[in-house]
Order: C-alpha cells, then structure tokens, then sequence
C-alpha cells in the first residue's frame, strides 16, 4: 500500500470510497464530489490529505487533517486538528489506517499543532477501535458522538 497526497485529481475517487463506505454501513452522509472538494481537496483550513493507494494504483482510502476553526460544528477547540478517516471495506484491517495515520502525524507536527480531535458516531465500534489503537482518548460524549482527542507531543 502507497501513501501520497491527495489531489484535486482524486475527487472522483475520494467519492468512490466515501460510496462504497456508505453503502456498507447504511448510514447516509454528504459524498458528492463537490462536497469532496470543498470538505478535502479545496479547503483552506487543510493541514494534509493523503490517499492510500492499492497495487493496482486504485486510492483506498484517504485520511484529512484541518485545522479547527472558531465556530466549528462540533465545538473543537480552535487552533486544533481536526481529522477524518475514509477507507473502503475492502481494504479493512491491513493498516491502511495505521500508515495514514503516521502521515496526519507528521503533518500535524510540522504545524505546529499541540491536539488532534476525532469525532466519532457512538454507535460506530471499529472507528471507536481504531482511534484508541491509534492513541486517541476520549475527552467529551455529547448525545450521540464520541470526541477523541490525540496529544501531539
Ligand atoms: C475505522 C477505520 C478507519 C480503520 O481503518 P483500518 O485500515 O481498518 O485500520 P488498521 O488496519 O490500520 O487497524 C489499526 C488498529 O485499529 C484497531 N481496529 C481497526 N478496526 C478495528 C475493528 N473493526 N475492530 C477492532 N479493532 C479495530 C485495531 O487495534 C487495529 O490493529 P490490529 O489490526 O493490529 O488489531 C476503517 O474501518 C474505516 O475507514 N471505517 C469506515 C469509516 C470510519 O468509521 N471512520 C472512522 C470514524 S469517523
């Protein structure tokens, strides 16, 4: 599995994972490419995205790391990260998310950042899982959502 970053290219692709994690959960939620765009590839508040990249040169997965800004919609402390992770179920548990992970990381240093949150549904056991193996703590349960936050260094 490659990790670079991701592209404007990728829309389509970021798209294509953000579908096929859908349709496995059935828990509807924005995928359109210009959300994609705008949420991941265009944002200005953007530390890093990077895509995982299968052998046959197909993105698996993708994970973005903002900045928090004042007023975001789940009240992160500004001047935090803020992070996401996408990755088809077909490329689950093969560390896919452990190696983006160590991509965010370095990212989130060389920002400057101090903490990184993850906002989590409650009901989503492996995303609970992962963030914890990854070193997140929860610090914060509002009605129906897990925050995590990950202290830099
Ligand atoms: C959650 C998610 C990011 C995990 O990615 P992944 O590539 O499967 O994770 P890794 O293979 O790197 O696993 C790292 C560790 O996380 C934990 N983990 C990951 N998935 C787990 C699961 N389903 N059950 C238990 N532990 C899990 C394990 O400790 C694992 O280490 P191990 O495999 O050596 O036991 C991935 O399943 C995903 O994208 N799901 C859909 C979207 C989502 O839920 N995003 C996160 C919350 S918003």
């Amino acid at each position: 599995m490659d990790m670079r970053l991701a592209s404007i290219g990728d829309a389509a692709a970021l798209r294509r994972v953000l579908r096929e994690i859908i349709e496995h959960t059935g828990r509807e939620r924005p995928s359109d490419e210009a959300f994609v765009i705008r949420q991941y590839l265009a944002n200005p508040a953007s530390i890093r995205c990077t895509v995982a990249i299968d052998a046959a040169g197909e993105v698996v997965g993708f994970q973005s790391l903002l900045r928090a800004e004042g007023g975001n919609r789940y009240d992160v402390p500004e001047g935090w990260g803020i992070i996401g992770t996408h990755i088809s179920p077909r490329a689950h548990r093969q560390g896919v998310g452990s190696a983006l992970f160590r991509s965010s990381r370095e990212a989130a240093e060389q920002a400057g950042l101090e903490t990184i949150d993850a906002c989590i549904a409650a009901g989503n056991a492996s995303g609970l899982r992962y963030y914890e193996a990854m070193g997140f703590r929860t610090y914060r349960e509002p009605v129906g959502i897990v925050q995590k936050a990950y202290v830099v260094r």
